[in-house]
């Protein structure tokens, strides 16, 4: 008994040793899981890729939401969602939006009978699928940024991209075999790339009957691809080619500010997206000199900006109290052994950023305003026209979301494209009375590969 007594006291120092940083808030950016070919509109999400994004929503539970966890996002409902709490957005395109829906179901999967619910004349109410829990998603606004455009189309130009055209026109000849009509031989270059080792890249997961180059010439085809699509996001002399990047940026430090200012009401986001903003944050925030985040990031991979605190106490502390750390996990090994892997940002050294600190280096290239963003974009028209109505009316809607309960909210969303979604989260809002918050963003699409630059069809804003 008093052996027991005196081993639970030796451990008392460890155990407060190891809860003493609390995380205050999280901020996801979550790559899409495995889908067909590009090359083959539409493209889907596949179950691979369903099971992938299940599986890090799954991931993602255990580590911030179960109660208990070592990362728990301090005073986050641990199984049934608050939707105060949480707000997850994705661009319209199939293959994002199915994936979003697949890690949500992974991040608050169901509770069985915790949902059910008593009516005032006594009946219970068991939720459908055994307590399945909604999630909405609010859309994420793309629109073509001028300059982005015409800077990515720039890169067409480039003595590195004509070289390397060049060099390569023998070996992306050699694949006519293999791509088997699906490419013409005269769309078999370093212009398609990308596209190129997409459908290679898919065969190799899909289809056993794909005639399929050697290993080595797969992995020739990747480095070209990485640095054919690393260019047109991300170009050090060229800022605003990596437009997505900033206004990502924007929206991280927005959505953190907000946990921070709303005293810890809202806590964690989640948006998911495309590879090529992973890339563009990369350049931005100086991650690219380690060549590897020059590379495309695998399916279902995740960035995460975590609010972190060793202040005691519960609740926000002082602003002087907190930090910012960044996360990155490449792929979909992530509900295996492999866990999330922290980084330092803006080529220094630690890898906890004093809170101060990340808003001064984010705020260099970050864009967090609808203003700033038809600025840097060199638009003027539509609702970048500060004469016109569409504008007027598109920053009413913004500020009259922005009052609701996420600031974020109106930042850059003023642009407002809600469609069936809008449809949606108001038959959500009338069915349980719920607040919703509502963000529209504005991210570009100008990079090559997921726009209109690419001869190949490929659907735009995609994945
Ligand atoms: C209670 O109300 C619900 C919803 O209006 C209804 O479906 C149910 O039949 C009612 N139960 C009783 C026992 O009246
Ligand atoms: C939930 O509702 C179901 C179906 O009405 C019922 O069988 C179950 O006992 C309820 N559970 C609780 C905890 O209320
Ligand atoms: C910005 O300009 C580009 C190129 O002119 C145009 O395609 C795009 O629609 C504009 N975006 C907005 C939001 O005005
Ligand atoms: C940036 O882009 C310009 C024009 O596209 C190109 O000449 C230059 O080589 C690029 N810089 C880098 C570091 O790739
Ligand atoms: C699989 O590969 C075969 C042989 O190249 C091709 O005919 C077929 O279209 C491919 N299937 C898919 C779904 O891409
Ligand atoms: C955080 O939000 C507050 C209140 O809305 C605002 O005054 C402040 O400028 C914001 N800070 C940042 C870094 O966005
Ligand atoms: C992620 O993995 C891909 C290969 O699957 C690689 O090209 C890329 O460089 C990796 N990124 C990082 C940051 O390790
Ligand atoms: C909290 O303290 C630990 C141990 O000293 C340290 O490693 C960590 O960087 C600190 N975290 C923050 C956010 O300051
Ligand atoms: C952030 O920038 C402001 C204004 O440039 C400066 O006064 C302040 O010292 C900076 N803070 C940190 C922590 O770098």
């Amino acid at each position: 008994m008093m052996l027991f007594t005196l081993l639970a006291a030796s451990f008392l120092p460890l155990a407060d040793f190891v809860s003493a940083e609390r995380v205050l808030g999280a901020y996801v950016f979550q790559r899409h899981g495995d889908r067909t070919a590009k090359a083959f509109p539409p493209t889907q999400l596949t179950d691979l890729g369903y099971a992938e994004e299940y599986l890090t929503g799954s991931f993602f539970n255990k580590r911030y939401i179960l109660s208990g966890s070592e990362y728990h996002i301090e005073g986050i409902s641990s199984s049934v969602v608050n939707l105060a709490q949480i707000t997850a957005s994705a661009p319209q395109d199939h293959v994002i939006q199915n994936s979003g829906q697949a890690f949500l179901q992974g991040l608050y999967p169901a509770v069985g009978s915790a949902a059910n619910e008593t009516l005032r004349n006594g009946s219970t109410i068991y939720s459908p699928f055994s307590g399945y829990q909604l999630i909405p998603m609010s859309d994420v606004h793309t629109s073509t940024c001028n300059k982005a455009e015409v800077s990515s189309n720039d890169y067409y130009y480039s003595s590195s991209y004509q070289q390397l055209l060049s060099s390569t026109s023998k070996l992306y000849q050699s694949l006519t075999p293999n791509v088997n009509g699906a490419i013409s031989s005269s769309q078999l270059s370093f212009k398609n790339a990308y596209t190129i080792w997409d459908l290679l890249h898919v065969a190799t997961i899909h289809n056993s009957s794909a005639n399929l180059p050697s290993n080595q010439i797969m992995q020739e085809l990747l480095v070209l691809a990485n640095n054919h699509e690393f260019n047109l996001a991300y170009n050090s002399s060229e800022p605003i080619r990596a437009v997505t990047g900033m206004t990502l940026a924007g929206e991280v430090l927005a959505a953190l500010n907000q946990t921070i200012t709303s005293g810890g009401k809202s806590k964690m986001s989640i948006q998911f997206g495309a590879y090529a903003t992973f890339l563009s944050y990369f350049g931005l925030a100086g991650l690219s000199t380690n060549a590897n985040f020059a590379g495309m990031p695998d399916y279902a991979s995740s960035m995460v900006w975590e609010l972190v605190t060793n202040a005691t106490g519960t609740g926000i502390p002082s602003q002087l109290e907190i930090s910012v750390r960044f996360l990155f996990h490449n792929g979909t090994s992530i509900a295996g052994s492999t866990q999330l892997q922290s980084y330092p940002l803006f080529g220094q050294s630690a890898v906890e950023i004093p809170w101060m600190q990340f808003v001064n280096s984010t705020n260099k290239f970050a864009i967090t305003s609808q203003q700033q963003w038809c600025q840097a974009c060199g638009n003027t028209t539509g609702i970048c026209d500060s004469s016109s109505d569409a504008s007027t009316s598109a920053s009413s809607t913004g500020s009259s979301t922005a009052g609701m309960s996420l600031a974020v909210a109106g930042v850059i969303g003023a642009m407002v494209t809600l469609g069936v979604l809008a449809g949606l989260t108001a038959l959500i809002i009338l069915a349980f009375n719920l607040r919703l918050v509502r963000k529209s963003t504005l991210a570009a699409i100008s990079r090559g590969s997921e726009a209109s630059i690419v001869p190949l069809p490929a659907k735009a804003t995609s994945a």
